[in-house]
């Protein structure tokens, strides 16, 4: 049985304290978009009617209308809770597919949040917990309790060594935690999506996962929500110092990923970090990238200064999402979103 201890009832209040700070400009790597570097190929001719841009594709075995992900962000808290009611109902509306936030603290404090599948029933739903957390005594049951409670498709378990480190309650002792990984693989009844937070995962790591059976990884890469910053700031200035220099550390995705995913052909990756636009989800995977996948960006469209949840705006984010990917794909004389890294292998 899972309990709440008092670091569950921490990271409960904590949750809604990340929120606000990530939808602060505080919250931003300071450095130069990774993805302004990459130019997609311009067609002059290309030969075909924008009304046949095909966009749609498949993420653990159901179709996507376009290949996007509103990665975890929240739960376990009264706002966190009615933000992803609405996240649920939108990815469900606009057929993409929907992460939430760590599970620990709702599941250790025995609430449900099974809502969220009968609200989306159609699209891949995938769970969180920590790496910590699942090397942890109970790892295990956590993990399944987690997959039980919103029959998720897939279980995502994030690495945050950055945040970790600098959180005041944060957890140290990364031990074990590859082992854990491995039994999870072997476990547990859905596949196992091994996320960063926006510190990325180096090539090196990825083919670590993918030995012990890891065959989807969200890069979380640098150029979007930085966790050293949101955590940085919530400690007194006096402490701020130590962590200075580390406020913009992380791997740039375009560092990373044409090579991971040259050497790791089979891994599904999910390219995240600082995605803005529908131009940059077509980059994304013309890089190579299965599916984009994107948090604050889409928390920022969904709440209004006075917390008001309002669905159609982000119904309207994701629509201009998927609309600029479109007009990418046409402008690049692509009529098929999964055809934009064959292009890249073209040149
Ligand atoms: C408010 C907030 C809370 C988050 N909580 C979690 C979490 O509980 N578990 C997790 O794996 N990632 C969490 N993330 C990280 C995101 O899933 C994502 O990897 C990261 O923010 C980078 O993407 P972005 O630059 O598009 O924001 C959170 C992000 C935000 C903005």
């Amino acid at each position: 049985m899972i309990t709440p201890t008092t670091k569950d009832l921490i990271s409960s209040a904590r949750k809604d304290v990340h929120i606000d700070l990530s939808k602060s400009e505080l919250s931003r790597f300071n450095i130069a978009h990774p993805l302004d570097l990459i130019t997609l190929p311009h067609n002059a001719l290309p030969e075909m009617d924008f009304d046949d841009v095909d966009t749609s594709c498949e993420f653990l075995n159901r179709e996507l209308s376009f290949p996007f992900m509103i990665t975890g962000m929240t739960g376990g808290t009264p706002r966190g809770n009615r933000l992803n009611l609405a996240f649920a109902e939108v990815a469900n509306q606009c057929g993409i597919a929907f992460g939430v936030g760590s599970q620990r603290s709702s599941i250790a404090n025995g609430k449900s949040q099974k809502e969220l599948r009968k609200l989306a029933p159609k699209i891949p739903i995938i769970g969180n917990i920590g790496g910590i957390q699942l090397a942890q005594e109970n790892g295990l049951e956590l993990a399944k309790a987690a997959i039980e409670d919103l029959e998720a498709d897939a279980l995502a378990i994030h690495l945050n060594p950055l945040q970790e480190i600098i959180q005041p309650e944060g957890e140290s002792n990364w031990r074990g935690v590859l082992n854990s990984i491995e039994i999870a693989v072997k476990t547990l009844p859905c596949p196992i999506l091994i996320k960063e937070v926006g510190a990325g995962i180096s090539l090196p790591v990825a083919k670590k996962l993918h030995n012990v059976g890891v065959y989807y990884i969200d890069v979380a890469c640098a150029g979007g929500t930085s966790w050293a910053r949101i955590e940085a700031e919530r400690l007194p200035k006096s402490q701020r110092e130590l962590y200075e220099p580390f406020l913009d550390w992380g791997h740039l995705i375009t560092d990373i990923l044409p090579e991971m995913r040259q050497i790791l052909p089979q891994v599904t990756i999910i390219g995240s970090g600082g995605l803005r636009n529908g131009l940059d989800l077509a980059k994304l995977l013309y890089l190579g990238c299965h599916i984009g996948g994107g948090a604050s960006v889409l928390l920022k469209s969904l709440e209004t200064e006075e917390l008001e949840v309002k669905q159609e705006h982000l119904f309207q984010s994701l629509k201009t999402i998927k609309e600029q990917l479109s007009i990418a794909l046409f402008l690049t004389g692509i009529n098929k979103a999964d055809d934009l890294s064959n292009l890249n292998k073209m040149l």
